[in-house]
């Protein structure tokens, strides 16, 4: 017998999620960007403040309503079986939430391991990397997460080798970025390793993955890919991008509550990243490459609803939706000549997320007091940021709760603040 049933708990909480949850649209049903109805129900999910606009949805993805009640029931249910949970269920339902992932990658289950954020996997794969050897390089850029590029200088202490930054250019297009990591990779022939992002959290720039992974696989590096920002937010092939090592997040555009990322390590590169630390289990087994100590049990059961919740919209509506909302507030601005917009407009380089800087104003002060003005006269809340090359520039980033309005109101705002 079914363990849950024996012992009469919650089944509904703990296994697959959202039972009642409301098809909103039918498997692969292509809804217009800007069909009102539509997207005012999926708003209508979202329990926002009303007390400003939140356009810094950048950060993590809130839950909706029905996962924040699922997460609420999880948590009820976890604290009342407690370590019986934990020691009798939580590994069936853990498998359970791999191998749906996994199906959602295209990947193997034993590929993938849960991870308390997108940080802990990468730090993991970049510190486990075991093939560098004192004297190589390994390269990261401007437009990387600051946890990450401080992973990547300590290689320097931990395993003996040079660590070189570029510059993504600004503007950047297709082209100059390939160009980019093709002159870095030219002119660092010991460079064995690549920490490359998918969607920049600066700029929100996509780079081209598949032809820089390509490109440094022709020259014998690895590349650590960096999908926190990606998985979810837009569709893409993963298998295609040819990644080996990636490290990614759950709980921002998968839409599951705080605390859950996840690793992937191609099946025959596992002996490339080292067993955890002193862990003696000799193995091949992912779970061997991270230790995350206790998880939040009830985020993790959570992870089942976020993902209904996300596929009864579709990942190409999400993708699709979210490109109509940045391209609403861009356009605004695009031919005012006071306004730098930092990510191109080719349709392949971005998605929800999109960086400005009024015209030379570059200093963090600067951009502070920008981004204080929107909140203060114009309740717009956006995240005033640094790290680019150029200078600091505040991003923007709409979730699906905003609305065409929530975005226009930015365009407008900053029109007038440059009038
Ligand atoms: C590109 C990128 N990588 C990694 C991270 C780290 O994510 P987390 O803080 O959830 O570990 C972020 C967070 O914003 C990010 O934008």
């Amino acid at each position: 017998m079914d363990r849950r049933n024996f012992l009469g708990l919650s089944v509904a909480a703990a296994t697959y999620g959202i039972a009642n949850l409301p098809t909103l649209t039918r498997a692969q049903e292509m809804k217009a960007v800007d069909d009102q109805q539509f997207w005012q129900g999926i708003t209508d999910q979202y329990d926002v403040t009303d007390q400003y606009i939140n356009l810094e949805a950048g950060y993590y993805g809130i839950m909706s309503k029905p996962v924040m009640r699922e997460f609420m029931k999880n948590n009820q249910y976890v604290n009342q079986n407690s370590s019986y949970y934990a020691r009798e269920l939580y590994y069936g339902d853990y498998n359970k939430i791999i191998n749906r992932l996994a199906g959602k990658l295209n990947v193997g289950n034993d590929e993938l391991a849960l991870t308390r954020n997108a940080t802990e996997a990468l730090q993991n794969l970049i510190m486990g990397y075991n093939k560098l050897k004192a004297g190589d390089s390994v390269i990261y850029a401007d437009v990387d997460y600051d946890s990450m590029q401080s992973e990547m200088r300590f290689l320097k202490t931990y395993r003996d080798v040079d660590v070189v930054k570029i510059n993504i250019p600004e503007p950047g297009t297709y082209q100059n970025i390939l160009e980019a990591y093709q002159k870095a990779l030219n002119d660092n022939p010991k460079c064995k390793l690549l920490l490359l992002t998918h969607v920049s959290n600066r700029s929100g720039v996509i780079a081209p993955v598949k032809e820089i992974v390509a490109m440094a696989k022709e020259r014998g590096v690895d590349v650590i890919l960096d999908a926190a920002h990606s998985f979810g937010q837009f569709d893409f092939d993963f298998n295609d991008l040819g990644a080996d090592f990636v490290g990614f997040n759950l709980h921002k555009w998968i839409g599951a509550p705080l605390g859950v990322g996840m690793m992937y390590i191609s099946k025959d590169r596992i002996k490339d990243i080292d067993i955890f630390h002193g862990d003696s289990t000799q193995n091949t087994d992912i779970n061997t490459r991270v230790h995350t100590g206790t998880m939040n049990f009830a985020a993790v059961l959570t992870v089942n609803a976020a993902l209904d919740f996300h596929e009864s919209i579709g990942i190409k509506n999400i993708g699709r939706r979210l490109r109509y909302l940045r391209n609403a507030w861009v356009n605004g601005v695009i031919n005012n000549d006071k306004i730098e917009v930092l990510t191109p407009q080719d349709e392949r380089m971005y998605a929800g997320i999109t960086s400005f800087r009024i015209k030379g104003k570059t200093s963090q002060a600067e951009n502070k007091e920008l981004m204080q003005l929107l909140f203060d006269k114009y309740k717009i809340f956006t995240a005033a940021k640094t790290g680019l090359n150029k200078g600091s520039y505040i991003r923007v980033t709409p979730g699906l709760y905003s609305s065409h309005n929530d975005v226009a109101a930015l365009s407008d705002a900053l029109n007038e603040i440059t009038s």
